[in-house]
């Protein structure tokens, strides 16, 4: 009824705006006043946290790709090596772990059937799993060793938004917390980005603010066979996720692509006025990156394409070369993805509704896959 989606006309759209709480609450009690992170509901002790020598992350879909950008923040904050696959994907293939493994299953509903399959060939093989998931008792979390429930509240649309940058932020903190437990040499700018986490709720709110041109632009591209994603480091899965969105509600043809892969093939699939829509990281940070992706984007427009460029505030570098620009605020690099992502939902939600298509319960697709 409207009334259960809040005045919206979709609950994606209620859950799209509903994202600023859910990230906060998702923080909630997480940060002590002291600026440190008391994350004593991962029954995992510290000195057990301290001789994990790999962490294996495991997971379908939208979580996935949660997972992906989980690994950058783990190798870097913890210097631990991470792996990410595919739950589908890991179960099968005779992964090595063993008690040192700290594997990750990351989880929206609970009851995904690949990752319930993956976590108990992990358990089997004597490794310790940290569920993070949105749903209280559901079957993974009781499953594990450990839970870190995300505070999303219930997400009813098929494609996966809120959950998401919960997951992310979930990810975060375990990667800030297993780098406070170990005591990296990063230990000031855990410090630092533990602070900006406390503030990135504003940050997303901000971005929901802004979003009345992107959805302009998703009208304007509702008759296209194909959309292009770009993106490199954290802003790789944000791509890959921009893509699934467009998949999942506008039924497009819609690929995801590193923008340094850009020359081994993407490349060969611009034409003219087919839509790329690129993922720009801060120009602060790490710059190279920032540089060479502002030249894929030059290269693809060389060729035809008609740019999207979600960038930062103040990026100026990017203008000459954007058809559309979509700014989002400055946030340190790893933490990009939760305010990059919003205005790819935004943009699939609305192609979606201009090719007349049901935004909530997509054709074919399952909110919770309980099968193998
Ligand atoms: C289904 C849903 C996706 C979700 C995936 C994993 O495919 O349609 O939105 O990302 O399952 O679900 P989970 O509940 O394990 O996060």
């Amino acid at each position: 009824s409207a009334a259960e989606k809040g005045g919206y006309d979709y609950f994606m759209l209620k859950e799209i705006a509903e994202q600023p709480k859910a990230v906060a609450d998702t923080l909630l009690g997480r940060i002590d006043p002291s600026g440190s992170l008391t994350l004593d509901e991962v029954r995992i002790s510290p000195s057990e946290l301290r001789e994990i020598d790999k962490v294996v992350i495991v997971a379908c879909g939208t979580a996935f790709h949660a997972g992906l950008i989980a690994k950058y923040a783990i190798e870097h904050w913890t210097r631990i090596p991470c792996e990410v696959e595919l739950a589908s994907e890991f179960r099968y293939r005779d992964p090595i772990l063993d008690g040192r493994s700290l594997v990750i299953a990351i989880s929206q509903s609970g009851e995904t059937m690949d990752t319930l399959m993956a976590l108990r060939h992990a358990r089997e093989q004597g490794s310790k799993v940290l569920a993070i998931c949105n749903t209280n008792g559901s079957t993974i979390p009781r499953e594990s060793d450990a839970v870190l429930y995300t505070h999303a509240g219930p997400e009813v649309a098929v494609a996966s938004t809120k959950a998401f940058l919960t997951q992310l932020v979930a990810c975060y903190l375990v990667a800030l917390y297993l780098g406070q437990v170990r005591g990296t040499k990063w230990g000031d700018e855990i410090q630092a980005v533990i602070k900006d986490l406390s503030r990135i709720s504003e940050e997303v709110e901000r971005v929901l603010e802004t979003m009345e041109p992107v959805r302009a632009l998703a009208r304007t591209l509702a008759a296209k066979n194909t959309v292009l994603f770009l993106g490199r480091h954290v802003g790789y899965p944000v791509a890959l996720e921009g893509a699934l969105k467009l998949k999942e509600l506008a039924y497009m043809h819609a690929e995801g692509f590193a923008a340094g892969e850009l020359k081994h093939g993407p490349i060969a699939l611009i034409e003219e006025d087919v839509p790329v829509v690129v993922v720009v990281p801060s120009p602060r940070g790490r710059s190279v990156i920032h540089d060479k992706i502002v030249s894929n984007i030059q290269e693809i427009r060389a060729r035809g394409a008609r740019t999207i460029v979600i960038a930062e505030e103040g990026d100026e570098t990017v203008v000459p070369y954007a058809d559309h620009l979509i700014r989002i605020p400055a946030t340190p690099t790893l933490l990009q993805p939760l305010v990059a992502t919003v205005p790819l939902q935004v943009f699939a939600c609305e192609l979606a509704t201009a090719r007349g298509n049901e935004v909530d319960q997509p054709r074919n697709l399952a909110k919770s896959v309980t099968v193998e």
